[in-house]
């Protein structure tokens, strides 16, 4: 069904994002890294899921958020581990902009 409403919160602007640095943000109580890449933003789990490190510590490749403990990475669009020592993908959000204004959305979190 596709006739749901979703939640968008609004979290910041776009140029005050660093393309090489993630922001750290809170939704809900949730932990969030904002990435920019070029004029697009990406939101994932700010928690590594090799072990405890917040990802917001580490830096931006092209699509990829480096992991600052063991420079572990996982691609921002989808969430997908990219190189080891990550193997477990971690969980991306909903992202949607007007104009500078970044918007993310939970409705499309997975209930584990
Ligand atoms: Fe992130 Fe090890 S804790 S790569």
């Amino acid at each position: 069904m596709n006739d749901q409403v979703i939640h968008w919160h609004a979290v910041g602007q776009l140029d005050a994002l660093d393309p090489q640095y993630p922001t750290r943000i809170s939704v809900e109580g949730l932990d969030i890294a904002l990435c920019r890449v070029g004029d697009e933003v990406f939101a994932t789990s700010n928690m590594c899921s090799h072990a405890f490190a917040f990802l917001s510590d580490g830096f931006i490749e092209d699509f990829e958020i480096f992991c600052p403990l063991h420079e572990g990475s996982f691609d921002v669009r989808t969430g997908e581990a990219k190189s080891l020592p990550c193997r477990e993908a971690i969980e991306v959000f909903a992202v949607k902009l007007e104009g500078n204004e970044i918007f993310v959305a939970l409705d499309n979190r997975k209930e584990e």
